[in-house]
């Protein structure tokens, strides 16, 4: 755990470089808009240890699977995040010697990641080995307006010298993948041209044909007047950038104002991108950039006002959950159904892929909460799209008639994850896709989505279940053989609890679905029915004959759900015997060792309790709460927020902010020792449910809000902003009580400590504590 980042309520700040945290504050100071984004790699060139990254939404390389020994079923290619061409390089010269922080005496540095405006901010003092002395102000953002642009400002101001400094702006596409897994590049050049004020570069990705179009235009200020300095144009391949030499003097400041845009095929025709780029630089030079800047301040403010959290005397935690909220709208708007929510989203290339379970388990209730109800919708349909790849996906491991495996991992659709453990048997990731269309109707009431979408979804996902469950005939019973749950360090295991009692749920509230919307569409139903040949009557009886006839472990002693057969033939151990120095367990013990032993990496059977927790009562939850939690290592970041709400129902509120704590700052504070390689960006959604579901008590039941809060001891209030079918709440909790006001024009009624409260338009509720 490190702890250099300097508490402020708004602002994620660092003082004084130090190379070794470069890595992971390269990750943290992380800029995004949804559409693009980039890790905080400085703009001078720098030869210290450094991951670079700029990615482009939505835009992949199929990577051929590389494993030790080939599996049948096993997916070609592994689809990744790129790493697109580098817009942010300024290169500086102090008259023959380059500015690199690596080789310079650091006087003083700060970086600023300001989340209330979106930019980064970085100043410094540098003196390089000749004695050169510079201050240098950096801010950059990627707008929020117009999301396939950002701008930088870079001034430098010679300290003790009066010389030539010469400033080279590039756009460089030769970059490469960290994970490729034959060395490979994944871009070609396509064309590029040096302009006037700019240049750009065209790349197209091999295999997928992609095409990414990445432009600059700048200009140049001496003492804040433009300046026309002769310029170099310089042409490598992939490569762009102008090179201009100014006379420097000593306190004078120098800046260059550089205009980006990247603009890729997916959204225009490749033969149009380059005239589309240079228009939309033209835009944005024409606006300015302080114009821009002070447009992406409106935009955060906008964003703000439905997602903020305050939290009232702890900036620490203030700063926590505001840094999650913020790299979750960098990452994912919503706007645009063919993207997703990368574990990593912008800030690394680890994971490839961008869509995981993590979006229907953990981002979808944040969305639902914080944003338009077609941002969530536009996830489900985005799973929508892709059935007949899942179907497909299915097929090719035997299973037939229309069933659906969604993909562990994915970009379009296609499986690209390949170790047979968790390719084949994590199969509870399509369970997660089906609650996730029970979340959104049970939270938006919107049902037409069943009919139009949902229903389609759900019946392929039951006829994979249908098939994947096998006969026991010693059990008279049926049992899911060869899974692996959300424990990852237990693989090929027969009977998870959470799979199957995921898989039974699927196939029952399939059919209440199917009661529905013959119900209220019978049209519709009878349409679908016959467009994917689901015979009702047939298939139905044997959902409802394997529903009634499933399998699940429990043990009698302990009166515990079995996380699967055999887990108590293991030796028990509690986590906190074990000695400091062998965790992380993933980095420490080999892998049998790991699977032989009870340790569980992250929630498992109490994942299921927390997506059924109202069909326990309040003793079950405990007793396997208090049976599973002493066990669990939590090296999944998603692992501690499930265990804060759960912590937060059974009462237990110290250990409910223990676990928010580890959730909130995992990137902040480096808590897994893996920040360097990018931020956990799906668990940052489960920080949120971690206040307003753990500490709020927030849940939709029957239609209504309700909330059961309570107020972490050091905290003195915290409040929260929930949409919810047309009225925007702000739910404070205090000391005193519970405080909403309803900021629409739309009445709610809501539920309080169990009483019902009808907030009317732009009402308010206030609940005292008694
Ligand atoms: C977790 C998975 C998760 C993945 C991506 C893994 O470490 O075990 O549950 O889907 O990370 O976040």
């Amino acid at each position: 755990m490190k702890n250099y980042i300097i508490a402020d309520e708004w602002s994620i700040i660092e003082e004084g470089f130090d190379p070794h945290y470069h890595q992971i504050s390269e990750s943290i100071f992380s800029l995004g808009n949804g559409r693009m984004g980039q890790r905080a790699n400085f703009e001078e060139t720098y030869s210290g240890q450094s991951l670079l990254g700029n990615y482009v939404a939505g835009v992949y390389y199929p990577d051929k699977t590389r494993v030790g020994w080939w599996k049948n079923g096993y997916p070609e290619y592994f689809a990744k995040v790129l790493n697109a061409a580098n817009w942010t390089i300024i290169d500086i010269n102090l008259d023959g010697e380059q500015l690199d922080l690596a080789k310079c005496e650091v006087i003083s540095f700060r970086r600023e990641l300001n989340m209330k405006e979106g930019y980064l901010k970085r100043n410094f003092r540098a003196k390089t080995a000749g004695g050169k002395e510079v201050e240098v102000d950096a801010i950059r953002f990627c707008s929020m307006v117009d999301d396939e642009t950002a701008a930088i400002r870079y001034t430098i101001t010679p300290v003790n010298f009066s010389d030539a400094i010469t400033i080279t702006p590039a756009i460089d596409g030769d970059v490469m993948n960290k994970d490729s897994n034959y060395d490979e590049k994944f871009w070609d050049e396509v064309s590029k041209a040096n302009q006037t004020d700019g240049g750009y570069v065209v790349m197209r990705t091999k295999k997928t044909g992609f095409e990414v179009a990445t432009g600059m235009k700048f200009s140049v200020l001496q003492n804040g007047q433009v300046v026309e300095a002769p310029i170099e144009a310089i042409k490598k391949e992939k490569y762009v950038a102008s090179k201009i030499t100014l006379q420097a003097q000593q306190g004078q400041s120098i800046s260059i104002i550089k205009y980006v845009a990247n603009l890729s095929s997916q959204n225009y025709q490749p033969e149009n991108l380059v005239e589309q780029l240079n228009d939309t630089l033209n835009r944005i030079v024409t606006k300015g950039f302080d114009t821009m800047l002070a447009e992406q301040a409106a935009a955060w403010a906008k964003k703000w006002e439905h997602n903020d959290i305050i939290i009232e005397g702890d900036v620490s935690a203030q700063q926590a959950i505001r840094f999650n909220i913020f790299q979750l709208n960098q990452t994912y708007t919503g706007e645009d159904d063919r993207l997703n929510i990368g574990p990593k989203g912008f800030t690394g290339e680890k994971y490839g892929g961008s869509t995981y379970w993590d979006t229907e388990a953990y981002c979808v209730p944040f969305y639902l909460a914080t944003a338009d109800q077609k941002v969530t919708r536009n996830l489900l349909l985005y799973r929508y799209k892709q059935l007949g790849k899942a179907i497909e996906n299915a097929a090719l491991l035997g299973f037939k008639d229309g069933a659906a495996l969604y993909p562990m991992v994915t970009m379009d659709g296609t499986e690209s994850h390949n170790e047979w453990e968790i390719t084949f048997e994590e199969i509870h990731r399509n369970g997660a896709i089906a609650y996730a269309i029970f979340n959104y109707v049970r939270y938006t009431g919107d049902e037409s989505y069943l009919a139009d979408y949902g229903l389609e979804v759900l019946i392929a996902i039951a006829r994979f279940w249908s098939q994947r469950v096998s006969w026991s005939q010693a059990k008279r019973q049926y049992v899911m053989l060869g899974v692996t749950g959300p424990n990852e360090y237990e693989n090929n295991v027969n009977n998870n609890w959470y799979t199957s009692t995921l898989a039974i749920w699927c196939m029952d509230y399939t059919m209440q679905v199917i009661e529905k919307v013959k119900a209220s569409a019978s049209e519709k139903y009878a349409a679908l029915a016959a467009r994917i040949n689901f015979d009702e009557e047939t298939e139905t009886y044997r959902f409802k004959h394997i529903i009634q006839n499933m399998y699940y472990g429990y043990d009698e002693k302990l009166q515990v759900f079995l996380q699967q057969d055999g887990y108590l033939d293991k030796e028990q151990i509690l986590v906190k015997d074990l000695p400091a120095g062998e965790r992380p367990l993933n980095q420490k013990w080999s892998w049998d060792r790991i699977l032989r032993s009870c340790f569980i990496k992250q929630a498992d059977v109490l994942q299921g309790i927390y997506f059924f927790e109202d069909r326990y009562d309040i003793d079950t939850i405990r007793r396997n709460f208090d049976f599973y939690e002493p066990r669990t290592v939590h090296e999944s970041s998603l692992s501690p927020c499930v265990h804060a709400i759960l912590a937060a129902k059974l009462g237990d509120e110290a250990r409910a902010y223990e676990f928010y704590l580890r959730t909130a700052r995992l990137d902040l504070d480096d808590y897994n020792n893996d920040t360097e390689d990018g931020c956990h960006i799906t668990s940052m959604a489960g920080t949120w449910m971690s206040v307003v579901e753990g500490f709020g008590g927030m849940r939709v039941r029957d239609g209504k809000l309700s909330f059961q809060p309570f107020i972490p001891e050091k905290w003195s209030s915290f409040s929260f902003h929930i949409g919810f079918r047309g009225a925007l709440l702000n739910v404070k909790v205090s000391k005193d009580g519970v405080h909403i006001k309803n900021a629409s024009a739309t009445q709610v009624t809501v539920v309080v400590f169990g009483n019902e409260h009808l907030v009317e338009a732009n009402g308010e509720v206030i609940v005292k504590n008694s």
